[in-house]
């Protein structure tokens, strides 16, 4: 990669100014950011009454993980009742509040819209399994046993076992790509497509501005519901699901179609923003951004830098390869941590984790931010008492566990960190009374103090937000990218390595992820640098 010519792998600026193009989005986990209410889970009130937090920090929008009505098998992804928020949570009331608020504050609101799959406690699968002739039968995916009696074909669901469920009292199994708690709808099901789309307008009537799309990839199925291929690289401590390639199961080519439906729903009603969960290849990724006639969702995440390798080569890698990829009207976008992966800080270590951020926030693309990273939150033990993951308790031993980045937000360094009066859900951070927002919003130093500098620097700059983007260097520790727009020319400097490295550009520093002054012919170990770089 090193003596690139630039020119190769040069994208251009942003021809467009669409609110989320120069967007940050913020993703809460609303089990976790403030509990309001003293029973140890956050909830809708609690966010509103962050909400001068988050917009300080200087992102742009927020995406809430479920609030809906949910038995909460799968914390939330189980959905009773799409057009209603779980107790739990608050009410319609506190949630059209929250959204006043959050619009007051000059942020927009993203839900997380499930499409997949409901709970089997939604009245909807109630109905389903009540009778072969029920008219909702089916509204689910529903088949006879295969003639030995056993499950219909060889799917394995994602959270481990079949992905088959007997129905002793109907006489038939009932697919679940997740937890038998979440049975599959039919999106071959006119009905269900219809009804599905009404919540799309429910909440869009209300004024969200748009929605985060669920394992949007594994809305169809191939009709004839065939076995899938074995995995000839499965290994077991991958998790069953890996047992065989999702060949059948997920992907298929009529989703493009839903996407666009989904697109015209949403771009009737203005701007509102799609992203959509599609964790495949990049070629197939790609497809999710849909075509000139059919656009699909705006965003498909891009999840690249969740498990790659962490060094220079490997990085230049992944980011021109997706820049290359991306369809003509494409844009990008970048994720470093969620609800579901390990920590980034916890994966790379906390000064790694300033570097990532500082790459987070200026590659070109909308990048979303997952509560506590701007804390560097590490690793959180779970004792084995306390787990509560599905996916962990259902397949133990094999590190699969997602309680580790769902921990509660540390707000201060009273009782239970500030986020709660009792006991919460899942443990703290074992660090939180050092690591929480009020002690380090008083450091010049801290990861917070970085990650605002970082965002509120993004935001006055067109070069970040949108300017064109160019690899420079990597070698084995350095990794060097250009951003230009009009007269604005700025160079990010990552040192990936634990040593100092010579400085491959010439420039002054106007951020370090280790604080100014830097030096401008040494990176220190672990730095990374906004430069103006010399001509
Ligand atoms: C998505 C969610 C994950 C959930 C799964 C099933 O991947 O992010 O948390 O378990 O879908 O809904």
């Amino acid at each position: 990669m090193e003596g690139n010519n630039p020119q190769t792998t040069r994208v251009p600026a942003a021809k467009s100014d669409r609110w989320w193009e120069r967007a940050v989005i913020y993703q809460i986990y609303p089990r976790s950011f403030q509990d309001s209410n003293a029973d140890g889970v956050g909830d809708l009130e609690g966010i509103r009454r962050r909400l001068d937090y988050i917009a300080s920090l200087g992102v742009d929008a927020i995406w809430l993980s479920p609030i809906y009505p949910s038995p909460m098998a799968d914390f939330g992804y189980d959905v009773a009742d799409h057009c209603d928020v779980d107790p739990m949570f608050g009410s319609l009331a506190s949630f059209d509040k929250l959204l006043d608020d959050v619009h007051a504050h000059g942020l927009k609101l993203l839900l997380d819209f499930v499409p997949n799959h409901t709970s089997d406690q939604h009245p909807w699968f109630h109905e389903s399994r009540s009778s072969r002739s029920n008219p909702k039968r089916d509204w689910y995916i529903w088949r006879d046993p295969a003639p030995d009696g056993g499950p219909p074909n060889n799917w394995t669901s994602d959270m481990g076992g079949s992905a088959w469920e007997w129905d002793a009292a109907t006489g038939q199994y009932y697919l679940h790509a997740f937890l038998r708690e979440q049975p599959d709808l039919n999106w071959r099901n006119p009905d269900v497509r219809q009804a599905m789309l009404d919540v799309l307008h429910f909440w869009l009537d209300r004024g969200v501005d748009g929605f985060r799309i669920d394992v949007l990839w594994h809305c169809y199925k191939a009709a004839e519901l065939p076995d899938n291929p074995p995995n000839p690289d499965y290994r077991p401590e991958l998790g069953e699901k890996h047992k065989v390639l999702q060949h059948y199961s997920a992907d298929q080519p009529e989703i493009h179609e839903l996407a666009a439906a989904f697109r015209t729903m949403a771009d009737s009603y203005g701007e509102r923003l799609l992203v959509g969960e599609v964790c495949l290849p990049l070629p197939r990724l790609m497809a999710y951004y849909g075509s000139e006639a059919a656009p699909g969702v705006h965003l498909p995440f891009n999840f690249a830098l969740l498990d790659c390798p962490w060094n220079p080569r490997a990085l230049a890698e992944i980011i021109t390869t997706y820049e290359a990829a991306l369809p003509p009207a494409g844009w990008p976008n970048w994720v470093i941590g969620s609800h579901d992966a390990p920590r980034i800080a916890a994966r790379i270590g906390e000064a790694q984790a300033r570097v990532a951020m500082m790459l987070l926030l200026t590659l070109r693309g909308t990048p979303t931010l997952y509560q506590g990273d701007e804390l560097g939150i590490g690793k959180v033990p779970i004792p084995a008492h306390r787990v509560r993951d599905p996916q962990d308790l259902r397949q133990p031993g094999l590190g699969l566990g997602r309680d580790r980045s769902r921990t509660p937000m540390p707000w201060n360094s009273a009782p239970f960190a500030g986020f709660s009066s009792t006991e919460p859900w899942l443990p703290l951070n074992p660090d939180w009374g050092s690591r929480n927002v009020s002690a380090q919003a008083a450091d010049p130093g801290s990861m917070l103090a970085l990650t605002r500098k970082l965002l509120h620097f993004r935001r006055l700059s067109d070069a970040l937000t949108r300017g064109a983007f160019s690899l420079l260097h990597a070698d084995e520790a350095v990794l060097a990218y250009e951003r230009t727009f009009a007269d604005e020319r700025l160079v990010v400097v990552l040192n990936l390595s634990a040593l100092p490295r010579p400085h491959p550009v010439r420039g002054v520093a106007l951020v370090s992820t280790r604080g100014l002054p830097a030096d401008p012919v040494t990176l220190r170990p672990h730095e990374g640098v906004i430069l103006l770089p010399e001509d």
